[in-house]
């Protein structure tokens, strides 16, 4: 049986020369990996109680929703700069290849509501870290730190510490 590591196809040299990107849409594009990613997730949180999942933007979304529509709890979405309608608190952090602005509406996550972030990948933790700062701002727990993918090798878990963080798969 296929395990979700080899749904993953790695391109080298994307978006930059010496990045190997680990490209999610090929787990996505198939209805076992599909399956099987969703399936993955939802064990990493077996025995956390929780209320909300909020996921990153874009392929944070792709993870989280289904997650939390599995769990029968609602998703909050943590979007770049300029998205969300209502009023925001927003952050800026370090990519591995750049810098964003990351907001969440101000009102979508209510003082002790006890939080699982999800994203696809944890490379540097900037994303993860940025998102875990604006839930604390506005009150909320996190209570899980969950990936897909983890790229060892970047430290993320270093900007993560304190936090249960949970990966399905790890690259070194
Ligand atoms: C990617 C990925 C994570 C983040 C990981 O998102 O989906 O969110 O980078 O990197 P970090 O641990 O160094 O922060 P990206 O910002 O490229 O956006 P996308 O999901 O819209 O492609
Ligand atoms: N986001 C940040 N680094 C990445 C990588 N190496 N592959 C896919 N997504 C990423």
């Amino acid at each position: 049986m296929k395990k979700l590591e080899d749904y993953v196809i790695n391109i080298p040299d994307f978006p930059k020369p010496g990045i190997i990107f680990r490209d999610i849409t090929s787990i996505l594009r198939d209805p076992e990996g599909l399956k099987l990613s969703v399936h993955e997730l939802m064990h990493c949180l077996e025995g956390t109680e929780f209320d909300v999942v909020v996921g990153a933007e874009s392929r944070g979304f792709l993870f989280g929703m289904p997650l939390a529509y599995n769990k029968s709890k609602g998703f909050v979405p943590v979007r770049k700069k300029g998205k969300l309608p209502r009023e925001t608190v927003s952050r800026e952090y370090a990519l591995e290849y750049g810098t964003a602005e990351i907001e969440i509406h101000k009102e979508d996550i209510r003082p002790g509501q006890r939080v699982v972030f999800v994203d696809d990948l944890l490379a540097t933790g900037g994303t993860a870290k940025a998102a875990i700062d604006l839930i604390e701002q506005l009150g909320g727990v996190v209570v899980k730190v969950l990936f897909v993918m983890e790229l060892q090798g970047l430290h993320g878990r270093d900007a993560l510490k304190g936090y249960d963080v949970e990966a399905v798969i790890t690259y070194p």
